[in-house]
């Protein structure tokens, strides 16, 4: 799919790999539809992409709303005519032992990165149906694939979008829509201090990749329509290892959160 002229939703377009991918994917030459609760960011990052040829729309709210999500896709269609792409990057997540974790944050854990993803889903299928082409594109983590302590309902709602986005797959096959899964690992956002719980950075004072990492597979992930997307070797090594070995590996990441937590 060509990027240049196509019309592209990122959701938490605010911060981190969400503003990176907006970035990329305007100078590559799309339309952008940027979304996000922080409009006074929004509204900076519509500045900074003036200079590219696309357009950008911007629009505020909150994404765990579903009315909202769906209206973002009516505002867009009503915009530009179309939709081609849905990159569902919005997510939170938390640092909380499961058995104390409050059900109101799981609750909005679900809400932001599993119902609000499907709601603008759901409300785009049918425009790409329409138009015989699109694609949706779901920022998952590789945390979706290989559970880690106290970020239990985070990683359980990144394996909700990776079975969601598979069975969708399968079910678009024939309407030539492309369902994509970006895994990234540790990225260096805003994430880790806007967690639920317990904010603040990961444990092992480990530094990420940079969001326009991220942000340039997905713009690669349109071009080649690709399905399922690594950022680095080694968390691909670390998904399939995993398969292959889950108890060595469980047990390999509890003894690393153990000695992380040490003092
Ligand atoms: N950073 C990592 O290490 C990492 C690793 C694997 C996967 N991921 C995934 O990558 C995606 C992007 O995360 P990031 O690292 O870029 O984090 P970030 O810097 O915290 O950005 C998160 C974005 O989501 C938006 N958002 C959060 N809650 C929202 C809500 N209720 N409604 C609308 N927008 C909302 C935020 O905007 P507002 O606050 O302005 O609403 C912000 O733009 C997430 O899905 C995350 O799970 C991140």
């Amino acid at each position: 799919m060509h990027i240049s002229n196509s019309v592209i939703i990122v959701t938490g377009a605010s911060a981190g790999i969400g503003r990176a991918t907006a970035v990329s994917l305007a100078q590559r030459g799309a339309n952008v539809v940027i979304t996000a609760r922080r409009q006074e960011r929004l509204a900076a990052l519509a500045a900074e992409l003036e200079p590219y040829p696309g357009r950008c729309f911007l629009l505020a709210g909150d994404i765990g709303d579903t009315a909202f999500a769906r209206e973002l896709v009516a505002q867009t269609v009503r915009e530009f005519g179309r939709v081609d792409v849905l990159v569902n990057n919005a997510g939170l997540g938390h640092q909380s032992a499961l058995a104390a974790m409050p059900l109101a944050d799981v609750q909005t854990i679900f809400n932001v990165n599993v119902l609000g993803l499907l709601a603008a889903t759901q409300a785009a299928i049918p425009h790409m149906q329409q138009q015989g082409q699109g694609q949706i594109i779901n920022v998952s983590s590789i945390v979706g694939q290989r559970p880690l302590p106290f970020s239990a309902m985070y990683c359980a709602s990144k394996t909700a979008v990776n079975f969601l986005s598979r069975s969708l797959r399968m079910e678009l096959r024939h309407d030539k829509i492309t369902v994509t899964l970006v895994y990234p690992g540790l990225t260096t956002t805003e994430f880790a201090d806007a967690k639920l719980g317990k904010p603040g950075a990961n444990r092992f004072g480990m530094r990420g990749v940079a969001p326009e990492r991220v942000a340039a597979k997905i713009a690669t992930a349109i071009e080649k329509q690709k399905t399922e997307v690594y950022i680095t070797p080694i968390d691909w090594a670390f998904t399939h290892l995993n398969r292959l070995f889950p108890r060595t590996v469980d047990w390999f990441v509890a003894r690393a959160m153990k000695l992380a937590s040490q003092p």
